[in-house]
């Protein structure tokens, strides 16, 4: 194989590169960039470390991804208890996944971090007037006006603070004692409203407050195992604001290596996932464990390329494929990259992302998606996945800990009628904290399936060696 050509942080700059906004003043985006080279890493090498390590687990069928946030983090939005209450969902999800299914499960928020968006159009007309694409708030602001809709860099500077305010209360909460497995009561207060989740929830913490107990009479205690008082959390986004990633991208003093350090782990995007492409160049030369959106019109052999330009020492953990396609078109076209990837032996971890592909435009105008659609996408991931002998890695969703309205359905039924109830996310519909539990405790049915037959086939094979 040829030899890659020399990277650096900078070199996606002399490649083709999609979505990128237009600044109109050079010196003032000259100004931000050079303001972030100088703060503060947002995350650590190691810590990235830690959680490529983790993902090699899932990779194997020792663990579960649960990956999930806004869709687009906002400056408005900003508030402590917004980000205690996206904490929390995902740390409910997580226990009902754990206990549920025996597994570990690597918690990984889109948070901190998860500002820019890609667009299908670059501008948009609105009666006659013709302004630039909204590309979230660490680019440009919503409403429609020329002020709101020019990119302004110092936006980067202010994503950054809020990102790094952000990190240090996930810290806090995932280390000081909020995620304490004893609090597992607590953790629903207030804010599901539907009566039968909360019933299950509660059920559920019932039989781990139980377990809790005796693992205490036998002398283990959140002060002797840390692993009951604290939880490991892990930021991430999609990195489509080149100038930015570079500015924060380091050198590791303890490694050599280089390392995006504005989240553990960051992906590439459906819309620029370009094999010679600038965000493809970006990813190949950062150590992070990375993500990578696949569509259902990947072709194999793109795959495999882009395979090996992101992953040429085909280490587990690195990369992690991110399907998204929706429920038929993935029963269609996942199994042939399955099959591709195990020919070939390429070491991934295969994540679904049910909320993509499954984006609608409800009669009432407003964008939204459909619990049942999005279930049949996990569920039709879950049978390919089992039908191929390979690994179901994990779940991708753009939820709040709210009680938004955004997506349709669920238990405790949000209708079109109801959309404009609580309808504020920044680009596309969130699950809220109702539908999300929802969802947790039917993946964790389709999960502990998948575990029991893995833990079979292992039984099988080592009596087949005996
Ligand atoms: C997203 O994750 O918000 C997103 C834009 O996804 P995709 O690139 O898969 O369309
Ligand atoms: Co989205």
């Amino acid at each position: 194989m040829a030899t890659a050509a020399k990277w650096n942080r900078d070199s996606w700059r002399a490649k083709p590169i999609e979505q990128v906004p237009v600044y109109p003043d050079q010196s003032v985006l000259a100004d931000a960039e050079a303001q972030l080279r100088n703060y503060p890493p947002l995350v650590f090498a190691g810590e990235a470390r830690r959680l490529k390590a983790a993902l090699s687990r899932v990779g194997n069928g020792e663990a579960f991804l649960l990956q999930g946030g806004d869709c687009a983090e906002s400056f408005a939005e900003f508030h402590p208890d917004n980000i205690r209450d996206t904490f929390r969902v995902l740390l409910q999800m997580a226990v009902v996944l754990t206990f549920g299914a025996s597994m570990p499960i690597v918690k990984v928020g889109r948070l901190a971090g998860q500002f820019a968006k890609p667009r299908s159009a670059p501008t948009e007309t609105v009666d006659g007037v013709t302004l630039p694409s909204y590309r979230g708030d660490i680019i440009n602001a919503m409403d429609f006006t020329e002020a709101a809709r020019t990119p302004d860099p110092r936006r980067m500077v202010q994503a950054y603070n809020q990102s790094a305010a952000t990190l240090n209360l996930l810290r806090a909460f995932s280390q000081g004692g909020y995620a304490d497995l004893h609090k597992v009561h607590q953790w629903t207060l207030g804010f599901v409203k539907d009566e039968v989740q909360i019933e299950k929830y509660r059920r559920f913490a019932d039989r781990i407050q139980e377990t809790l107990a005796f693992m205490e009479a036998c002398g283990l205690t959140g002060d002797t195992v840390s692993q009951l008082r604290e939880t490991d959390f892990y930021t991430s986004h999609e990195a489509l604001l080149l100038p930015y990633e570079e500015a924060l991208t380091r050198i590791d003093s303890t490694s050599g290596q280089w390392y995006a350090c504005s989240a553990h782990m960051i992906w590439i995007g459906e819309r620029t996932r370009q094999l010679d492409g600038a965000h493809v160049e970006y990813f190949r030369g950062i150590n992070n464990p990375i993500g990578m959106k696949v569509g259902p019109t990947t072709k194999p052999d793109d795959l495999l390329k882009l395979i090996d330009t992101l992953n040429p020492a085909n280490e587990m953990g690195r990369l992690t494929l991110i399907s998204r396609m929706g429920a038929e078109k993935l029963s269609e076209h996942l199994p042939v990259l399955i099959k591709t990837v195990q020919r070939e032996g390429k070491n991934v971890v295969w994540v679904c992302d049910p909320m993509h592909a499954n984006t609608v435009k409800s009669a009432t105008g407003y964008k939204t998606r459909v619990f049942d659609r999005i279930l049949a996408e996990v569920k039709a991931f879950f049978a390919v996945h089992q039908a191929e002998g390979s690994h179901a890695g994990g779940v991708h969703f753009e939820l709040t800990g709210r009680d938004v309205t955004e997506c349709v359905g669920g238990a405790n039924a949000v209708t079109e009628a109801t959309l404009g109830d609580r309808y504020h996310t920044h680009c596309d519909p969130r699950l809220n904290a109702s539908q999300a539990l929802e969802l947790a405790f039917l993946v964790a049915e389709m999960l502990k399936d998948e575990h029991m037959r893995m833990l079979q086939r292992q039984k099988t094979q080592a009596a087949a060696v005996r």
